[in-house]
């Protein structure tokens, strides 16, 4: 048995999505942990372009299993949206379960979401206002709802009783309308005999298939600087990414990981607020963004645009114990004359190489960049290591040995296809920690 987690080592958006699907081929089952629709991860296959919330990015196989774990948040409506979608694309979806210990996303987290950000004002988190922060503050403060209570009786009750209490908040202290409690539950009926069939203990399924010896692939959303934890709280999401998240959020123990794989853009991102030390402004970002199509899959935000910052990548390997790294994008990068890699910090008259917790510290931060020559020549095709122009090969070495993890994978365009298998460790169960 093998289990291969694939986590975001930047803010978001490194290409989970891609790389999910790819590595799929190869797994029997894909899990989505954490998160909910703040997620928009792209798939391209076959010359056609899925964005994917909710369901994990396994889904295009129709042999795979895929599990949308006990760590998620779960909006129905969003869900049965973004499913119906699939099918009416004919597309032969995978077999899908959804954890019964799954909390769910309702009207009232979208409207908090919403009031609480606008509440902020200059302190805003930029969050995708999809309520993923008020529906984790309800299951931690034990307010929320499982997907498995629609299937018991009273949870008529329950609902409206959470739409009153709500609805105190909203009228109280925010000054706005509240819901209707009535109408809460009547529009929530018809997802509850949709979800009935895929409601299920998802952790039993997955210790199935570990017992028979199966791939699981673990699809994280968000990223590692986006962890409650380990990100730059509070500009952060309000799950767990980090690898860690693999085993809480789906209900397997530690040892059924067998690799943890992060994936970085060759260059860095981040859609909303707070401090980013290598990013940059006017041309030289415009230049990234376009290139790289750098807008949100979820919001449509533009995302601020920077070079890679190896100090963050550094920290990222080590909180999530990284075997390896998924270098993405490296194609956005083929026209520019000179790339830099932040490898440490300036601030308070002192080099920093360990990434800060202090965000007043991390704003005051200056990279010391190392510059690399540009390779100026078009990767997109590229589909071996040796296709790939000697300048580009250096800069993948020069972050391996910067991070001390190996780059075992390389990704040059959107599509399935355009990828590069530098150590095709993925579902080996021997190799835990691999060498740069
Ligand atoms: P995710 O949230 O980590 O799954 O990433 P997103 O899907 O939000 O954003 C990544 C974007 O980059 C998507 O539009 C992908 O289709 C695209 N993409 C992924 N890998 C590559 C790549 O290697 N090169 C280019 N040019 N685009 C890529
Ligand atoms: P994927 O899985 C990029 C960001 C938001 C905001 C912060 C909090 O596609 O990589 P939230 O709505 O979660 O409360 O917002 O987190 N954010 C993401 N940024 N990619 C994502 O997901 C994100 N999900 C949340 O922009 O800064
Ligand atoms: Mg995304």
């Amino acid at each position: 048995m093998s289990g291969l987690v694939i986590v975001g080592a930047q803010w978001g958006d490194e290409g989970k999505g891609k790389v999910t699907d790819y590595l799929a081929r190869q797994a029997h089952l894909v899990v989505r942990y954490q998160g909910g629709n703040n997620a928009g991860h792209t798939v391209v296959a076959g010359g056609r372009e899925f964005r994917l919330h909710l369901i994990p990015s396994g889904i295009l196989y129709p042999d795979k299993i895929c599990v949308i774990g006990n760590g998620m948040v779960v909006d129905p409506e969003v869900l049965f949206e973004e499913l119906d979608a699939f099918i009416a694309q004919g597309v032969e979806t995978a077999r899908l379960y959804i954890s019964d210990r799954a909390h769910l996303l309702l009207p009232y987290h979208l409207r908090l979401d919403e009031v609480e950000e606008e509440s902020r004002g200059e302190e805003r988190i930029g969050t995708t206002r999809r309520g993923i922060g008020p529906a984790y503050a309800d299951k931690v403060a034990r307010s929320g709802l499982r997907t498995g209570e629609l299937t018991e009786p009273g949870w008529e009750a329950r609902v409206a009783r959470m739409v009153r209490e709500k609805n105190r908040i909203f009228e109280r202290l925010y000054g706005v309308p509240g819901f209707q409690p009535e109408q809460v539950v009547e529009d929530l009926k018809p997802y509850v005999e949709r979800l009935r069939p895929y409601l299920t203990d998802t952790s039993l399924i997955l210790a199935g298939a570990l017992a028979q010896e199966k791939n699981i692939l673990f699809e994280g959303a968000q990223g590692t600087m986006l962890d409650l934890d380990h990100g730059t709280y509070p500009f952060v999401t309000s799950s767990t990414p980090t690898a860690g998240g693999a085993c809480h959020g789906s209900g397997v123990g530690p040892a059924a990981v067998s690799l943890v794989l992060g994936v970085s853009k060759a260059y860095l991102t981040r859609v909303g607020a707070g401090p980013f030390p290598t990013e940059l402004e006017g041309s030289q970002c415009e230049e990234i963004r376009q290139k790289g199509r750098e807008f949100g899959t979820t919001t449509g935000r533009p995302r601020r645009c920077g070079w890679l910052d190896l100090v963050m990548l550094r920290y990222a390997a080590r909180v999530n114990g990284m075997g390896g790294l998924i270098i993405t994008k490296l194609d956005v990068l083929d026209s520019l004359p000179e790339i830099r890699l932040c490898t440490a910090y300036r601030a308070k008259g002192k080099v920093i190489t360990e990434f800060p917790a202090s965000l007043r510290l991390l704003r005051e931060c200056e990279p010391v960049y190392e510059e690399l020559e540009g390779w100026r020549e078009d990767t997109s095709r590229a589909r071996r290591e040796r296709d790939l122009p000697p300048a580009a090969r250096r800069f993948l070495q020069r972050i391996a040995e910067l991070t001390g993890i190996p780059v075992v994978m390389v990704s040059v365009g959107p599509d399935r296809e355009q990828s590069i298998v530098l150590q095709d460790v993925f579902f080996s169960p021997q190799k835990k920690v691999l060498q740069a």
